[in-house]
């Protein structure tokens, strides 16, 4: 299933690939943002060879969504790499956003030094790459503090790149999402799915919902049982089994006391997205 979005648009990814190539030259940093539930998922595979050795503030966004415990494994994992600096973010909130220019100045701290001693004060120019519903418009508005960046959560719609001025010390280089051109592993797309950064009307929505029922019963077992009163028997069931035990329980019943599936699964997303259920993250370094 997921199977089947592996060859999307792949003019876009070529033109997205070309502007950050064309615009890395004239940016001292990027900020590339991940969705902390998903951080290897989220992440454009190409994304590394793309960036070389440019400095790299990671920003774990939507921490608050995700389970504290595995993104501190994902924080020392970023860590091993001298030039990317991770940084938990709510980019909502605004939590971990002041973290965001610390980073950022450590990661510049030379060539900050280097203009300090010939009494230059130059902003920080910042590239913010990441996929479609990652953040990056909430990030760009947090910064600049007003509606600067048009929130457009379709994927495969290019924006055009936009600079956008968010004080003295910094200079934000809006770019378009950045979309797999392929990925074979379909877990990644089952992930992407899940947390919504694929849109719903691209798969079923029930067929995601069963994965999620799947995915949480093995990792979350206790949140699902608790916010759905679950006997342990049903908490053991098949995926689809326990999926429409959820839907009776929660009532969302039509004629003849057929589940709802299609209410079951809008229920069970929105609840896992917006984190109703819980705070959690579906992978962790490997
Ligand atoms: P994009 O530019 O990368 O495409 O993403 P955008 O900023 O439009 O954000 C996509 C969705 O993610 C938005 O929700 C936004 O509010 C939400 N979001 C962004 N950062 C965070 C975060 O750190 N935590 C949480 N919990 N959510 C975040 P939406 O449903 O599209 O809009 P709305 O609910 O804000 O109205």
């Amino acid at each position: 299933m997921p199977g089947s979005i592996i060859q999307w648009f792949p003019g876009h990814m070529a033109a997205t690939r070309r502007l950050i190539r064309e615009n890395l030259g004239s940016v001292d940093i990027v900020f590339e943002l991940l969705d902390a539930r998903i951080p290897e998922s989220s992440r454009n595979p190409e994304i590394k060879s793309l960036l070389g050795d440019k400095k790299t503030v990671i920003i774990l966004n939507k921490a608050d969504l995700a389970d504290p415990e595995k993104t501190k494994l994902w924080e020392t994992h970023f860590r091993q790499n001298e030039n990317t600096v991770p940084v938990p973010v709510d980019c909502k909130s605004g939590k971990g956003t002041r973290e965001i220019m610390d980073a950022a100045r450590h990661l510049l701290r030379e060539k900050l030094q280097r203009e300090r001693e010939k009494g230059m004060k130059k902003p920080i120019r910042a590239m913010v790459v990441g996929i479609p519903n990652v953040g990056k418009s909430t990030l760009i508005n947090r910064f600049a503090g007003a509606k600067k960046a048009q929130a457009e959560n379709r994927p495969g719609v290019t924006k055009t790149k936009q600079w956008v001025k968010a004080s003295a010390e910094l200079e934000l280089l809006d770019m378009p999402g950045v979309l797999w051109p392929k990925f074979e592993d379909v877990v990644t797309g089952e992930n992407l799915a899940m947390t919504g950064a694929i849109k719903d009307a691209i798969l079923q929505s029930e067929e995601i919902a069963c994965l999620l029922c799947a995915r949480l019963q093995a990792l979350y077992p206790l949140s699902l049982k608790e916010r759905y009163k679950l006997s342990d028997e049903q908490l053991q069931e098949e995926p689809y089994e326990l999926f429409l035990s959820i839907g009776r329980k929660r009532g969302f019943l039509q004629g003849g006391g057929v589940v709802n599936e299609e209410r079951c699964s809008a229920v069970l997303l929105d609840e896992f997205r917006s984190g109703t259920l819980g705070r959690m993250t579906l992978e962790v370094p490997k």
